[in-house]
């Protein structure tokens, strides 16, 4: 791992309810500990938790987001949708986008570049989603999926610093596989590198994706150039989310 912040997203996906607050307690006090301080843990519940939790975690450092948003940046006519600006009210401070559960209900490259649009509009930070599917890999594909959607993604968009990425490689996503470690390391360099020299951004952070277990972590956890990670299945089991957190900064 970097000696940078490092961080844990918790993306718990179409789960959870009002009793799943009280399993938080731990967390909280993991967050408190001095040794942690450089751990940056933001949770993404469903959006009818996103006040609940916000206001759990209120005199803590950890943060709240939201897994997606509309396109549109306010308000409208738009049934059964949320904007940006509405996941803001309930005190959230980022946004997952482009998950690629989120592309496959429809969610284009397109659609993806306005929403971050709109969610860095509302001043929420971004987790920018990438990743490829079985199907590309084995094409061979991989390198020119990422690419098309990281270009596309971020299209018209000049600041970055606002901008987390998060590398999932739709195989790896609730499978229980994993990448090579050999691979995954060069394909974190390789998104680095786009970023770095042509988007001139140098500050960029990459996460990685994708059946992270207490099982795994401590093989991810030696690739240096990884800055955290976004955590599915095992984010939902309070103690397993400590586990990995444990397992990473120990
Ligand atoms: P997983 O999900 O950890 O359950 O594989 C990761 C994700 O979808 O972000």
């Amino acid at each position: 791992m970097t000696n940078n912040i490092t961080y844990f997203i918790a993306n718990w996906k179409m789960y959870g309810n009002s009793r799943s607050l009280k399993a938080l307690n731990n967390i909280i006090k993991l967050s408190s500990i001095k040794k942690f301080n450089k751990v940056r843990i933001i949770y993404c519940p469903p959006y009818t938790l996103l006040n609940q939790f916000a206001k759990k975690f209120i005199k803590t450092n950890i943060m709240v987001g939201a897994q997606n948003c509309h396109y549109k940046t306010g308000y409208g006519a738009y049934t059964g949708y949320v904007s940006a600006k509405m996941i803001k009210d309930t005190g959230s401070k980022y946004i997952i986008l482009g998950h690629s559960e989120a592309r496959a209900e429809g969610d284009s490259d397109n659609k993806i570049n306005i929403k971050i649009k709109a969610a860095l509009k509302s001043n929420l930070k971004v987790i920018f989603c990438i990743g490829e599917s079985l199907k590309e890999k084995r094409k061979h594909k991989t390198n020119m999926v990422l690419r098309r959607q990281i270009f596309s993604g971020l299209k018209n968009i000049k600041n970055l610093e606002n901008i987390l990425f998060a590398y999932e490689p739709v195989w790896s996503i609730g499978t229980g596989i994993i990448p090579e470690v050999e691979i995954l390391k060069i394909q974190i360099m390789k998104i680095k590198k786009i970023l770095k020299q042509k988007f001139k951004y140098k500050k960029n952070k990459v996460l990685y994706g994708g059946s992270v277990s207490p099982k795994n972590i401590k093989s991810l956890s030696k690739i240096h150039e990884i800055d955290g990670f976004l955590i599915g299945g095992a984010s939902q089991n309070e103690k397993k989310f400590i586990d990995i957190i444990k397992k990473t900064i120990n």
